[in-house]
């Protein structure tokens, strides 16, 4: 297991702790439509207040163009509108300052009353950030006595704010950062076997490194979605005008024939012309009528995908089996979706993650019902594909002399 240095042990009493969080949530009509993220860092922020420290928070949001000009920042992409929705799921006072360095920061950290935490300005209006600038990051460092990476979610960029700040303070893990890496490490690094993965969404070509890292590292691995079209038509089965990536048919019979897990695609399928019909049929796999498209698994596939998870001892799972965004073809996604909640409760392992996936256990209305789902999109995607995620190896690097986490399911 990794045993990353955590905030356990650590004296706070008085201490500045600089916490790098993910507040990059969803917004509609300027209102935050999902606060998991929020709520992901509560813990860490609370015993920080609990014991006695200053919390600045630092978070990017969106991806706007970075300017050192603060009068040319795009608001729409300021922090300061999420300050009162954090307030209300924080439990505390959160105060904005509309920079990340210097005087400003300093200032607004003198007059800081207790139990309050100070927001930051977007990291991402910096230009030093997304060039992980040692320079911006020792200015960022001033400020604080200790960094905090609670953004897991973000740890996949080697950014100032997750990589070189680990340079110049001594970095340990926030509660959440542990949480998510114990179970990521449960699922795919040490596992009970047997191991299953259910791969879903469009592309082949999006999922080709977590395909092939997939394969060599899970008993079976079941694919669903469009970029099952490829595996099919790799396989010379006709399926008919369902879109497919012609390019990657060699790709898709390698894979098929070299990997080391036994490999499952839809046996029947829900086609119809196109995606605002109002009827669906259902077909065997070798029955693709000419002129129809594929847009759901079919109930026999349900029916085998259900009992293979039956066999499992821990299950991921990564992406929509159908257009699950359309009534009609959302049944085979629900279904897998209802079957890994199921699973949880009779005492398999089961983790989840991706924006579509987490819609669909949304959907499904089974989000709290799994073992674990990721908050993390790209980040849980670049751990599938067995990458080493920068912002992981900048905390070990820093691991000399710090208390350990021995965090257990
Ligand atoms: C996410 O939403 O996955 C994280 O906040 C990372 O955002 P990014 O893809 O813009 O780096």
């Amino acid at each position: 297991m990794t045993f990353l240095p955590t905030l356990k042990n650590e004296n706070l009493f008085g201490k500045t702790v600089l916490v790098r969080v993910d507040l990059n949530v969803p917004l509609h009509n300027g209102a935050v439509t999902d606060t998991t993220r929020f709520l992901a860092i509560k813990e860490t922020v609370t015993y920080l207040l609990e014991n006695q420290a200053k919390v600045l928070l630092l978070s990017h949001f969106g991806r706007p163009q970075a300017d050192n000009d603060s009068s040319r920042w795009d608001l729409s992409h300021s922090l300061k509108n999420l300050a009162t929705p954090l307030e209300e799921i924080l439990g505390c006072s959160v105060q904005f300052v509309n920079h990340f360095t210097g005087p400003a920061v300093n200032q607004a950290l003198a007059a800081l009353p207790p139990q309050t935490v100070l927001l930051l300005e977007n990291i991402r209006f910096a230009p030093g950030e997304e060039a992980n600038q040692p320079a911006f990051a020792a200015q960022l460092a001033e400020n604080a006595d200790l960094y905090v990476n609670e953004a897991f979610s973000c740890s996949h960029r080697a950014h100032a704010s997750i990589e070189a700040i680990t340079h110049y303070l001594p970095s340990v893990a926030g509660f959440h950062f542990e949480k998510e890496v114990t179970y990521l490490e449960k699922c795919l690094s040490h596992p009970h076997h047997p191991l299953v993965a259910i791969i879903g969404g469009s592309k082949v070509s999006t999922k080709l490194e977590l395909l092939t890292n997939l394969c060599q590292k899970v008993d079976t691995l079941i694919i669903g979605g469009a970029m099952a079209n490829t595996f099919l038509a790799a396989q010379g089965i006709d399926i008919g005008d369902s879109l497919f990536e012609p390019n990657l048919l060699p790709i898709a019979r390698d894979i098929l024939e070299t990997s080391q897990a036994t490999i499952f695609l839809p046996e029947d399928v829900i086609t119809a012309i196109d995606l605002n019909d109002t009827q669906g049929f259902v077909q065997p796999i070798h029955s693709v009528s000419a002129g129809c498209k594929i847009f759901d698994i079919g109930p026999h596939t349900i029916q085998k995908i259900i009992s293979i998870l039956g066999t499992a001892q821990t299950i991921v799972w990564n992406g929509p089996l159908g257009a699950f965004e359309y009534a009609l073809f959302e049944q085979g996604t629900v279904a897998i979706a209802k079957a890994l909640s199921d699973c949880t409760q009779q005492g398999i392992l089961t983790v989840a993650g991706g924006g579509d996936t987490i819609s669909a256990l949304k959907m499904a209305g089974v989000t709290d019902r799994l073992s674990y789902v990721s908050t993390a999109g790209g980040a849980f995607l670049e751990w599938l594909e067995g990458k080493e995620l920068p912002g992981i190896k900048a905390l070990l690097k820093n691991t000399k002399n710090l208390e350990f986490s021995d965090y257990s399911l």
